[in-house]
């Protein structure tokens, strides 16, 4: 289920509950908002340039449309941009990330358009509450070791904005210590000089 709003004239945003809709009625007590997504649309004529496009492509399919495009994202909790060619090939790009630190937006004469997953801290609110009711079917938390409501894979906790932000899979990315800020499912971490990178390990 969707609904998909004219905005400024040149910008969608399309809301979707898909899945988690029959969730929904069956636990009134959550919020609407962590089971939807809030996707904002760019205009024809967009890409998203992600740093490591090995590490961030989540899937390349076909669909007959941008909202269906929109909805296999939503289906994919790792989703946070979509890319859709609006000519006959219907490719629609999964990534990981976002278009601040881990890629960008760039305007190419091409048919195809980015659709980005709006985040803010409400999505959030649940974070590092005991699992039981919290976190079970958010699309933006997971339960950890049955215990507390974390971010998903492949993100870590940005305490200051309250929100799960993409780990970088960039070598030399900066970094924080302690906060899981690279992707450790590829072996970066980071370094004492505060970049992502891989340890050398010494025999
Ligand atoms: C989950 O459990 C593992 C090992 O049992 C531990 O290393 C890890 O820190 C735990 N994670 C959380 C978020 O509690
Ligand atoms: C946390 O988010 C704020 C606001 O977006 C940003 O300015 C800050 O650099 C982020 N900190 C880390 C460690 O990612
Ligand atoms: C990071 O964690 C380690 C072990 O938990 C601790 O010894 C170290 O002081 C921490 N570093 C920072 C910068 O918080």
């Amino acid at each position: 289920m969707f609904f998909t709003i004219e905005y400024k004239s040149r910008q969608l945003i399309t809301f979707i509950w898909s899945l988690f809709f029959l969730a929904l009625m069956v636990h009134p007590v959550y919020s609407e908002e962590i089971f939807q997504s809030r996707i904002v649309y760019y205009p024809i004529g967009t890409q998203y340039s992600p740093v490591n496009q090995a590490a961030q492509l989540l899937s390349t399919t076909i669909t007959n449309s941008l909202k269906a495009c929109a909805i296999v994202c939503n289906q994919n909790v790792l989703c946070r941009i979509a890319e859709y060619d609006t000519s006959a090939s219907g490719h629609c790009r999964l990534f990981e990330g976002d278009i601040d630190t881990t890629g960008s937006i760039i305007t190419l004469p091409s048919q195809s358009r980015v659709g980005v997953v709006q985040i803010s801290a409400s999505l959030f609110s649940q974070h590092g509450f005991p699992c039981g009711t919290s976190c079970q079917e958010n699309r933006y938390l997971t339960c950890q070791n049955d215990s507390t409501c974390q971010c998903m894979p492949h993100t870590y906790w940005n305490k200051t904005a309250s929100i799960c932000m993409p780990q970088s899979s960039l070598v030399g990315a900066p970094c924080q210590q302690n906060m899981s800020m690279c992707r450790e499912d590829l072996g970066y971490s980071c370094l004492p000089t505060n970049q992502c990178g891989c340890k050398l390990h010494l025999f």
